[in-house]
């Protein structure tokens, strides 16, 4: 192996919080800021980054003498071998020190002198906590080219947020994370995947005949969701209604119950209604309250017999379910259809019937946000599965471009962040304070972060992260579709020619 440089001494060092090498390298440019270097000290291998490049050369330190000659036309490096004073100093913080059970602190300072290398795979891989055998693999470490392999425990467990403005690849980036958890093989283990999908934006996924995942893909159309009506307990259907009081509630349950008695678990709503409406022993004003509520329920036209689709047969391991929001126009209406859906699939992983399961939450801030006066019928649902997800193997992947609007609740449970751009001041406060890891360094490098890099920090990675997102295997998504090509498929179109 070739070593980049040497280290030297400065006025402030080595020292163990920072030390510069000269870099000796040959190559046009070895080391870069951000980039991982390894060395030896007294102490062990010691893992530093690379936290700025500074150029120098000794002819050029004058400015009088290199105005004075060049104003007469001469060049200086046509007087001196300037080129080969030019130098590339680097200042380096270290990281730490690798022990046999991982790494430890600095406690000692490189020595001056001692040669500088690359870091290598396998200290990488071990500083950062990858999972080399049975890791998904999202991407990889630039100017490395180590790819980077989280544990899937450790990603998803304790629940994931993608937190970065719009356009920045966070639909990009649950795509790829999406095809592995769906290339995973049976002895590897394997998860059922929901991507909530508001914009109709991985539907394409599941027709996509070049990409060999498409099969384990299904869609489900939100407008064609219906709930199975028997399958509500009050407090459940109570979910929709939050103001409802205690003495409706017990009324709803005596109703519930008696509808029950009549027609055993097959009944819809419309026949709950029925019942109410003949009922004379309720009292006038909570049957008007009930009624006017239930009423409200039953426009929806979400409520049947039966569920549809039938979501035990849907959950299968190493497949994925799209549910498609993109036809579903009230906001309403698609917070009912999550609330639904998660409360569903939540209920039948406690009880051991769907395996364990990852929920993909686009556009989390309309589902869970933390303003009291936004409509969020699915916000309790999504709080119930941050809290308490993790013991049954239930995750949730929230994507946010306002993770100043997601609900904090909801958010601090997510023990990891993935962050790609984010330029709004107020989102990156948000998201300094929703993470204890972030310094203000990195802060600062979020917004310089440019499409497709991220910022991995939390349970995942044993330190925070810069990574490149690896390339997707399907194919692009109209969403990624220029204008241009946008154009002129519409001017090709049958609704255009038509008109
Ligand atoms: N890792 C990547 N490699 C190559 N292209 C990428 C990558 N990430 C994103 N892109 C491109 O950038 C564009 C925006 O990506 P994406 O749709 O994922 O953004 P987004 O963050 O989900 O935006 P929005 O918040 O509006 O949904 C897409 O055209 C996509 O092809
Ligand atoms: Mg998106």
């Amino acid at each position: 192996m070739q070593s980049v440089g040497t280290v030297i001494c400065t006025d402030r060092g080595p020292t163990t919080s920072e030390f510069t090498f000269v870099v000796t390298s040959s190559e046009v440019v070895p080391v870069r800021r951000g980039q991982l270097v390894q060395l030896e000290t007294e102490d062990g291998l010691l893992l530093a980054v690379v936290q700025e490049v500074m150029k120098t050369n000794r002819f050029y330190y004058h400015a009088e003498a290199v105005k004075e000659l060049e104003r007469s036309g001469r060049m200086l490096s046509s007087i001196f071998p300037c080129d080969r004073w030019d130098m590339l100093i680097a200042t380096a913080k270290p990281l730490g020190v690798l022990r046999e059970e991982g790494f430890d602190k600095i406690n000692f300072p490189p020595s001056p002198g001692e040669k500088v290398y690359l870091a290598e795979r396998n200290v990488l891989s071990r500083f950062f906590g990858f999972d080399e055998e049975n890791g998904l693999e999202i991407g990889f470490m630039r100017y490395h080219n180590v790819p980077v392999k989280l544990n899937m425990t450790r990603l998803l467990q304790k629940h994931l947020a993608i937190l970065a403005m719009s356009g920045s690849g966070k639909s990009y980036l649950a795509t790829v994370l999406l095809e592995e958890v769906l290339s995973r093989s049976r002895d590897k283990g394997r998860i059922f995947s929901l991507v909530v999908d508001v914009h109709g934006e991985y539907t394409a996924l599941s027709q996509d005949s070049s990409w060999e995942l498409a099969r384990a893909v299904s869609v489900i159309k939100g407008s064609y969701v219906q709930f199975a009506t028997p399958l509500f307990t009050e407090r459940q259907l109570a979910m929709f209604q939050p103001e409802m009081s205690p003495v409706q509630m017990r009324e709803l349950s005596r109703l519930l119950s008696e509808v029950r008695k009549a027609r055993g678990e097959t009944y819809s709503l419309s026949d709950v209604v029925s019942l109410l409406e003949e009922d004379e022993k309720m009292n006038p004003r909570t049957k008007e309250a009930l009624l006017g509520w239930l009423y409200e329920l039953e426009d929806t036209q979400l409520f049947g017999v039966e569920e549809n689709p039938y979501l035990p047969e849907e959950a299968k391991p190493g497949r994925a379910a799209i549910l498609d929001l993109s036809d579903v126009l009230s906001l309403r209406k698609k917070q009912m259809i999550v609330a639904y859906v998660l409360q569903r699939l939540f209920e039948l992983r406690r009880r051991g019937t769907i395996p364990p399961s990852l929920v993909i939450l686009e556009e989390a801030h309309q589902f869970c946000p933390e303003a009291k006066q936004e409509l969020a019928l699915s916000k309790s649902i999504i709080e119930t599965i941050a809290r308490e997800g993790r013991k049954f193997h239930f995750s949730l992947c929230l994507i946010s471009q306002r993770p100043v609007r997601l609900a904090t609740s909801v958010l601090s449970q997510a023990n990891t962040h993935i962050i790609l751009r984010v330029t709004n001041p107020n989102d990156l406060k948000a998201i300094e304070l929703s993470s204890e890891m972030i310094t203000r360094e990195t802060l600062s490098m979020i917004a310089d972060l440019p499409v497709g890099e991220a910022l991995i920090v939390g349970s995942a990675v044993n330190a925070p992260l810069f990574l490149k997102v690896r390339e997707k295997k399907a194919s692009p998504s109209t969403y990624e579709e220029t204008m241009e090509d946008a154009a002129k498929r519409f001017e090709a179109s049958e609704t255009f020619r038509q008109t």
